[in-house]
């Protein structure tokens, strides 16, 4: 080898090595979460809050200043700026300290649909958010659910100190006892409401003072140690004492702090705080930081493949129509899960088999968009979607691997659709088709109507109204909704042949999805509680297992 071949190659392999390097450090400081709350409980607020810290917007105010702007300027989808909410759910990157970290935004409230199930396919972490008078909430029981089937570690931040708040040991006792998940509380909470004094840090015994920020600055919490005698003149002595009580209560019955337990989904730290008012909230995602976990391994067919595996692999969580209606585009939001993505990669597509260039990755912060250059496990990218992505689908360069699949999630809301028009069948067909493909929302068939009309299964009500709105719009064709009086799914384990030995079923009426499944639909728990009781050895599923390798049925 001559000198000039030598150094080259030992230039080459530094650089590999350099590559090597970035691509480790990079994963090493990935973290992603989701938010999981109840309406109202200050979800928009703590985002503000933990995007104030990562520098990503120069004042609080920002994201629902910008939902607002939104209601009168966007046109990017004509529903949307009817009903003046957000229908896509959001992934907001920010960098703090050494991390990047990924919020990947649940939509709620009315927009509330399966993609908010779906978005907690592609977290590590989920921050569960109470509002410390109310407590667990039903959408709040609902998503940490979906966290219990992926162990997803949950942080859970009561939130609403400065209000008067249920006492700090039922909300923990409640977090035990209905959602069988242990507790650790990281900082404990002096007084409530008018009397709301501050936290202590269990770890370092310091105690922040509660001071209001003004709105949209960072608070400059005053801490002292619990021995200063200062604090005297701060906090009343037996609003300290009570707290200080309690905090040995937990030391001597509750669980102790365990990362293993954290990770493994079954023990929440828990913080207490205020996030209008910007109380708790550094302390918090400093120590979210600390514990949460990085990129996990994804389950594939194979078995679980590590994020440090140098070829890039990914998977489609969401899909989202008409973003820029100028464009009539669509794009895919793709969790990386493996390797370092780049754009113009050339990937295989698994399902099909088909090889693509990712020609236009963006990310996406809220509305706006920016080309990425490239993106490593726990980022989520958005891809352009000539109508080839599926929900679940995996993309991957190198050897074959598919990712287990999203399942389909509980529907509570469910309506005939008609077509009144027959000549326009087929474009009703390839619309009903499409959507469902998209994962709009899920279809059913009645079983002697098999083929006929179908019925529309969704988590909330704006999904069928979007589908409507879609079929008119993209379709060109007008469709009737007729509601059905159900709102509670089942899948059957076992399939027709177990509900076959079961003979006939009061009150409920069966239907089947699109692999065929029966599916059993209820007017309400009491009817569904009342035939497992009748027949204790059916088994019901809430959420259908994923089915691969089987096309489903068309209408
Ligand atoms: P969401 O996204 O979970 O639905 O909740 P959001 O942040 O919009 O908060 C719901 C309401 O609760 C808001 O009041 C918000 O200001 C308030 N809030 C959030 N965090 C706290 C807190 O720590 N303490 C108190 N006292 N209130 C809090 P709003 O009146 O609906 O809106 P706005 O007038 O404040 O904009």
């Amino acid at each position: 080898m001559g000198n000039d071949s030598l150094k080259k190659s030992s230039q080459n392999a530094s650089e590999n090595e350099d590559s090597n390097q970035l691509f480790l450090n990079s994963v090493a400081r990935r973290r992603n979460f989701a938010i999981i709350s109840h309406p109202d409980a200050g979800k928009t607020t703590l985002t503000e809050k933990l995007l104030l810290y990562g520098g990503a917007i120069q004042q609080a105010g920002a994201v629902k200043a910008r939902g607002e702007q939104r209601k009168v300027t966007s046109d990017w989808m004509e529903l949307e700026k009817q009903r003046g909410i957000s229908i896509t759910s959001t992934v907001l990157q920010f960098d703090y300290q050494d991390f990047t970290i990924n919020l990947l935004d649940t939509p709620g409230h009315q927009d509330f649909s399966e993609d908010t199930y779906r978005t907690l396919a592609a977290a590590d972490n989920a921050v569960m958010l109470e509002d410390a008078a109310k407590g667990l909430e039903p959408q709040t029981r609902k998503l940490f659910e979906v966290c219990r089937m992926r162990n997803i570690p949950i942080f859970t931040f009561i939130n609403k100190m400065d209000r008067p708040g249920q006492e700090p040991l039922s909300l923990l006792d409640e977090i035990e006892a209905e959602l069988g998940l242990m507790t650790w509380a990281v900082n404990w909470p002096i007084g409530s409401g008018e009397y709301f004094r501050g936290v202590i840090d269990r770890r370092t015994k310091e105690v922040s003072i509660f001071t209001k920020a003004d709105r949209g600055k960072e608070a400059a919490e005053k801490c002292f140690l619990l021995n200063d005698p200062r604090l005297k003149e701060l906090v009343e002595n037996e609003l300290l004492e009570k707290a200080l009580e309690e905090l040995e209560l937990l030391d001597e019955a509750g669980s102790g702090m365990d990362q293993d337990l954290i990770h493994a989904g079954e023990l929440t730290p828990v913080f207490f705080g205020s996030a209008m008012t910007n109380f708790g909230v550094s302390p918090f995602l400093n120590a979210f930081l600390e514990m949460a976990q990085g990129p996990v391994g994804r389950l594939t067919e194979k078995g679980t493949v590590d994020p440090l595996e140098p070829n890039f692999s990914g998977f489609v969580f969401k899909l989202q129509a008409n973003m820029d209606p100028r464009h009539r585009d669509r794009v895919a939001f793709i969790r990386v899960c493996t390797g370092r993505f780049e754009k113009d990669m050339i990937v295989s597509h698994a399902r099909t088999g088909k090889t693509i260039r990712l020609s236009r990755p963006q990310k996406l912060f809220g509305k706006d968009r920016a080309v990425v250059d490239d993106a490593y496990p726990g980022d989520i990218i958005g891809l352009n979607n000539p109508g080839m992505f599926a929900i679940g689908d995996t993309l991957y360069t190198g050897n074959r691997l598919e990712y287990e699949g999203i399942p389909c999630f509980s529907p509570e809301i469910f309506s005939w659709l008609r077509n009144p028009n027959p000549s326009a069948f087929k474009n009703f067909r390839k619309g009903v088709n499409e959507l469902r493909e998209e994962g709009a929302v899920q279809i059913l068939y009645d079983r002697d109507q098999a083929k006929r009309d179908p019925i529309l299964a969704a988590v909330g009500q704006l999904q069928l109204e979007v589908v409507q709105h879609r079929l008119e719009n993209e379709y060109g064709v007008q469709t009737i909704l007729e509601p059905m009086s159900f709102q509670v799914a089942r899948w059957v384990d076992g399939g027709w042949p177990v509900l076959e030995q079961v003979g006939r079923i009061f009150n409920c009426k069966i239907v089947q999805d699109a692999w065929l499944r029966p599916v059993l639909l209820f007017k309400n728990e009491w009817n569904l509680n009342q035939l497992l009781e009748d027949h204790p050895k059916l088994h019901l599923s809430a959420v259908a297992p994923v089915v691969s390798g089987v096309e489903p049925l068309s209408l």
